[in-house]
C-alpha cells in the first residue's frame, strides 16, 4: 500500500489514479481544503486529517510515502505563515519521526518520496538564459517562506534517515507543473498563460524578461513519481533530484503557448507586455540530468502537449464557463477565503 499526503490536490489527483492503475492500494490523507477530486476505487481509501497528527497505524501495510501536503506556492505561504510552517515543516518532522520509528521497529524499509521544489535554486537576480543549469549539489540559500519551509523539511527527513537505515527518503525538487487535472490549479504560470489565451485572447507577460522557470508537465512528474517508486534503495535513499523538462523564461513560455495555439487550434492569440510590470518574481533554471543518470527517466513531454491538453479540457468545459472566477483554481484566494469562513481554524479539520 502507499499512503499519499495531500493526495487530493493537484499533483495528487493525477497520481493517486495511476497509483490505482498500477495496481497499488492507497491510502490518502488529506485535509481537502480543495474538496475531494478523487472518484471512489475499491482500493483508494481517504481520510481527511491533518499530517500533523500523523499516528503509526497510518503506515500499516504501507511500503512507501508520497508526501505532497503542504503550503504549496510562495502567496498562500505569506498569507499564513504559521500555518505554512505547521503544515510544511512541522507535520513533515512529525511524519519523518514516525517514519523512521515504524520502519526501525518493524525491521522493514518504508520510502517517502518528498515533494520539495526547484524553487529552492531562486537567489539573487534573475537566471538568465545563458545562466548554468542548477544541480542538486549546488549549496541552496532559498529566498521567502515557501521555498525555506521545503528546505527545512528536506533537512528534518534527511536527519530521520540518519538514525534508521531502514528509513529511504528520496527528495523531490519539481518544477513549476502544468497541465490539466481532475483538481485544477490555475496559479501555475503555463496553466494561467493558456487560461488566458483560451479567455480573451491575450495573453499578459508580467516581470523581466529573463525569469526562468524549469517546467514539468504533470504526466512526467507521475511518471517521475512511479519510477522512483520502482528503484532499489541503494540507489535512491536520501539522493536529492531535480524533476523537470525544458527551462524556459516567462516571455518565451507566453510566446510559445500562443504560436502553439495559433498553430494547431488556429486560435488568434495577441502576446502584450502588461503596464504593471513585477520584477519580485523568481527566477531559476534547473538540470535533471541525475535524475536520468540514476534511474533513465527524463520528462518528455513539451510545453506545447501541455498547453493543447489544456486548451481541449477548457474548450470541452471541463472547468466550467468561467474558471478564472472560481477561487477553488487558485489557491491563496481559496485559502483566505477558507481563512474567513465562520468556523474557527478553517485549515485544519
Ligand atoms: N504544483 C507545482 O507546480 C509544484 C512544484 C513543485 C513542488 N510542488 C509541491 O508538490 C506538492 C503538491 O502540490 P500541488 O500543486 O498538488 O498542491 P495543492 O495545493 O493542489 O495540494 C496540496 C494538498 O495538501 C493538502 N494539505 C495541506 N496541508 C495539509 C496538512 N497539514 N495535512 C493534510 N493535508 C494537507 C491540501 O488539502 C491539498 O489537497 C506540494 O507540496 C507542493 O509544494 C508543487
Amino acid at each position: 500500500m502507499i499512503l499519499v499526503t495531500g493526495g487530493a490536490g493537484y499533483v495528487g489527483s493525477a497520481l493517486v489514479p495511476a497509483l490505482l492503475n498500477a495496481g497499488e492500494s492507497v491510502r490518502v490523507v488529506d485535509l481537502l481544503w480543495f474538496e475531494r477530486s478523487l472518484p471512489a476505487h475499491p482500493r483508494l481509501h481517504v481520510v481527511q486529517q491533518d499530517v500533523l497528527d500523523v499516528e503509526p497505524a497510518w503506515l500499516r501495510d504501507v511500503s512507501a510515502v508520497i508526501h505532497l501536503a503542504g503550503f504549496s506556492n510562495d502567496a498562500s505561504a505569506n498569507l499564513a505563515p504559521a500555518e505554512c510552517l505547521r503544515s510544511n515543516v512541522t507535520a513533515t518532522t512529525r511524519l519523518a519521526d514516525v517514519m523512521a520509528q515504524v520502519a526501525a521497529h518493524e525491521q522493514r524499509e518504508i520510502r517517502c518520496l518528498f515533494a520539495s521544489s526547484c524553487s529552492l535554486y531562486a537567489a539573487g537576480p534573475p537566471a538568465s538564459p545563458g545562466s548554468l543549469l542548477a544541480q542538486e549539489e549546488v549549496g541552496v540559500i532559498p529566498l521567502g517562506l515557501y521555498a525555506q519551509t521545503k528546505y527545512e523539511a528536506e533537512a528534518s527527513l534527511l536527519a530521520a534517515a540518519q538514525a534508521c537505515p531502514e528509513f529511504c527518503p528520496v527528495l523531490l525538487r519539481k518544477g513549476t507543473i502544468m497541465g490539466a487535472a481532475p483538481r485544477m490549479r490555475f496559479d501555475l504560470v503555463a496553466n494561467s498563460i493558456t487560461c488566458d489565451a483560451w479567455r480573451s485572447g491575450v495573453i499578459s507577460i508580467y516581470g523581466s524578461a529573463n525569469h526562468c522557470r524549469p517546467m514539468l508537465h504533470l504526466s512526467d512528474a507521475v511518471e517521475a513519481y512511479l519510477t522512483l517508486l520502482a528503484q532499489p534503495s541503494a540507489r535512491v535513499r536520501n539522493q536529492i533530484v531535480n524533476v523537470a523538462g525544458e527551462n524556459r523564461t516567462i516571455p518565451a513560455l507566453a510566446h510559445l503557448v500562443a504560436s502553439t495555439l495559433r498553430e494547431e487550434r488556429g486560435a488568434k492569440i495577441e502576446v502584450v507586455r502588461a503596464l504593471n510590470q513585477n520584477d519580485g518574481g523568481r527566477s531559476y533554471r534547473a538540470s535533471s540530468e541525475k535524475l536520468y543518470r540514476m534511474t533513465g527517466y527524463r520528462a518528455r513531454r513539451t510545453v506545447r502537449d501541455a498547453a493543447l491538453s489544456l486548451w481541449d479540457a477548457l474548450v470541452a468545459g471541463d472547468f466550467g464557463s468561467a474558471p478564472e472566477t472560481d477561487l477553488r483554481f487558485y489557491n491563496e484566494p481559496w485559502l483566505k477565503r477558507l481563512m474567513a469562513a465562520p468556523e474557527a481554524n478553517a485549515l485544519a479539520v
